[in-house]
This record gives C-alpha cells, structure tokens and sequence, in this order.
C-alpha cells in the first residue's frame, strides 16, 4: 500500500506533513512516486490567501478522475483551509468523493480516521482536539530538521486567518524542545536545526514557568554537536535586546533574521494591528545592523490592504529602499472571510493590487542588481 502527501503553505505544514507521513508509514504504506501510483492521497493544505484555497480545490477536484479508476483510493483532506467549518463544508459539498476532511489538531489521529474509512465509514468532520508532543516525524528536509517550538498566534493582524486556523499561542515545554533537538543531534544525520513558530519571539510567555526565547536559543546552543540553529518567524513587536545579542554572540546561530514589516506607513500599520511604526521597525533594523554587521534581513510585505492610498503605498517602496533587504516577499491582499479587514471600507481593486506587487518587486529587483 502507497502514500502521497500533497503541501501547501508555510513551513509550519512542511513539517506538519512529516508527521503525516510517519503515522502513514507507521500504518505500513510506503511512499508512492506520485499521486497517480497511491492507495491514500493526503491534502495538507493553508488558508492564508485566496490563491491557495483556490489551488487546493482546483486539485481535490481533478482527483476524482483517481477515484473513478480505483475506488478504494482514499482521499484526506487536512491542514488550515479544514480548520475553518464553512470552507470544510464546502469543501465536502463539492467533492462528495473526499473521504476525510480534518483539521489541523486532529492530525495525529489520522490512523483512527483511516481505519474508520477502511471499515466503510464514509466520512468525518473534525476541527478540534490537541496537538499531540510525542509523535515521530518522517523528516524529510536533508539535512535540515524543523522543530516546532509553539503553536497559533495570539497577535490578530486584521489581515490574517493563522490565529482562527491556529488557535492561540501555545509553547512547548522548554525540556520537550531540548529532548527532541537532542534525539535529532544524536541521529547524527543533520546539521541545521530550524525552529518554527507563528512568532518564536513570544515563545515561553503561555509556560506556568515561564522561559525567554532567548533562554531557549542559548539552551540550544549548549548542546553538544557540530550544528547550525536558525528560526522563523520574529515579530518585530517582540524582539527584544537580549534575542538579538544572544544571536550575535551564539557561533551555532545563524546571522540571518526574518523580521516581516507588512508596510512602511503607519496609518496602515495600525489599521493591520502590528503594533510598531515604521519609525521603531528602522530602528529595531539599525538595532540589528549595529550589533551584527553580517546578519541577513528578509520581510513580507502585503500590498493593497483596504483603503491604502498611492501615497501610502509610496511609504512601503521607500521603507523597502531605505532598508535594503537581502529579499523580500511581496503580497498582493486577499481578504479573508472572518477577519476585521475582510469586513473594512474601501477595499482596494484586483487591478491597483497588481500594479501596486509589481512596483514593489520590481523595486527590489533593481536594488538587488545594485547589491
Ligand atoms: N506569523 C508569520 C507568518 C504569517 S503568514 C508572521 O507574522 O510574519 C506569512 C505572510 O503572509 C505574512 O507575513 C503576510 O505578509 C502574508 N499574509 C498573511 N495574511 C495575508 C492576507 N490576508 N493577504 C495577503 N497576504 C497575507
Ligand atoms: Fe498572522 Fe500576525 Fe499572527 Fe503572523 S503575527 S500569524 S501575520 S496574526
Ligand atoms: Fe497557511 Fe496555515 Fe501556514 S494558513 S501559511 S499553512 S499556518
């Protein structure tokens, strides 16, 4: 019996992907080549625009063609697009052939909704549950291993469906984290560990014994080994001195911080709810280029966000300018139903949303050609 995992989104799905395919693999299934040669078909899928729900249904629905030739393939469909009730709805409507529709805190009872599927039950809707700590990975980034430090996201940017999808911000047991990165370090295998969380600044904080991001970086680096350490993504409202200095004096730690700023303009800043200006992101950036010389910078930017004017947008090009990123990603908005700037005034036209992600990376090309 063969297995396909099919990822979308963010690292955070990667990984949780690699749960996946150990529970399957756990089941007996070994990996299939390709979605074509598979008994099990997994969609392991993200709500964060749009573009990518649409993607998702685009290829769920091609698989009937799958189904029609074997009947016994079974189809899951999983991940932060399920979390949210309509859209798994929808999604069931639309594709009565979808065994299994779950959301993310239920993966780790894949096995028990297989099986059920396997004894003729037709279908599940779940969205609910825990994260289990102790289940295996298949890791299957070389010689990279993700560690998931947190879950969900406590911030509300106006734009985003992560803390709906996510839930709220929950930390690992800081002796958890270290356990696992250790069991990784003792496989002897990898040489790069990448922490992941929504926003890894705030880690600890939920903890009955509270435990600074910075505590846990520093603990990491203790352990014994050849290895790399790195961690996405940062918060620029949470990252404080001491994060910033233990990354400049750790040697295992690596010079690079993805510090998303969304836009150069304040009133637009406010109205996403990050809670800095562009004034405290230059500073928190200068902050980092004095203190680490060599440290690269990346962001995000989204473009279009509902009322922003020409000359706002004006802001994010000089912000993007004034930094010099070593790359960005820039994002055209994409209302999300739920959220509070799904329901604003003024919501921007596809066209001026295109025109405008064009400016933006166009923009950056020409600063990268200028190095
Ligand atoms: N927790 C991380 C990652 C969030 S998702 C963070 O806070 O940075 C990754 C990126 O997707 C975000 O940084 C943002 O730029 C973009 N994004 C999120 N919601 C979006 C939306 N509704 N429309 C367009 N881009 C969005
Ligand atoms: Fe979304 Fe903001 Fe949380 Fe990032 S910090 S996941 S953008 S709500
Ligand atoms: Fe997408 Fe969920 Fe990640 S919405 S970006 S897969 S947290």
């Amino acid at each position: 019996m063969k297995y396909f995992v099919v990822t979308y989104g963010c690292q955070m799905n990667v990984h949780e992907s690699e749960k996946i395919a150990a529970i399957l693999e756990n089941m007996g299934y070994s990996l299939a080549p390709d979605r074509e040669n598979a008994d099990i078909i997994v969609f392991n899928t993200c709500a964060i625009r749009e573009g990518a729900e649409d993607r998702v249904f685009g290829n769920v629905g091609n698989l009937k063609r799958l189904k029609k030739k074997n009947k016994d393939l079974i189809i899951a469909v999983c991940g932060c697009m399920t979390q949210k009730e309509q859209t798994a709805q929808k999604l069931m409507q639309k594709f009565p052939f979808v065994d299994i529709v779950i959301g993310t805190f239920n993966i780790p009872k894949l096995q028990y909704y297989i099986e059920a599927v396997q004894k003729g039950r037709q279908f599940e809707l779940l969205n609910e549950g825990e994260l289990d700590e102790i289940l295996p990975y298949k890791r299957t980034s070389g010689d990279n291993a993700w560690v998931n430090i947190m879950q969900g996201c406590n911030n509300f940017c106006t734009y985003c469906i992560v803390p709906y999808v996510r839930g709220r911000e929950k930390s690992r047991k800081e002796e958890n984290i270290l356990k696992e990165v250790k069991s990784i370090l003792d496989e002897g295998k990898y040489k790069k560990i990448t922490l992941l969380g929504q926003n890894v600044n705030s880690y600890g904080k939920d903890l009955t014994a509270p435990v600074s991001f910075a505590k846990l970086l520093k603990d990491i680096c203790a352990l014994e080994g050849d290895f790399s350490l790195s961690f996405m993504t940062s918060h620029p409202k949470d990252l404080t001195d001491d994060v910033i200095e233990v990354i400049k004096s750790e040697p295992k730690i690596e010079k690079y911080i993805h510090l998303p700023a969304q836009s150069g303009n304040n009133r637009i800043l406010k109205l996403m709810n990050r809670k800095y200006t562009r004034e405290k992101y230059l500073e928190i950036i200068d902050k980092i280029r004095k203190k680490i010389p060599n440290c690269r910078i990346t962001s995000d930017f989204i473009v279009g966000f509902p009322s922003e004017t020409e000359e706002e947008f004006n802001d994010t090009l000089s912000l993007v300018e004034r930094v010099k990123f070593d790359s960005i990603f820039a994002f055209m908005y994409s209302p999300r139903e739920g959220t509070v700037a799904s329901q604003m005034q003024d919501q921007i036209s596809e066209q001026v949303k295109r025109k405008r992600v064009n400016k933006l990376l166009q923009l950056e090309k020409k600063l990268q050609k200028e190095g």
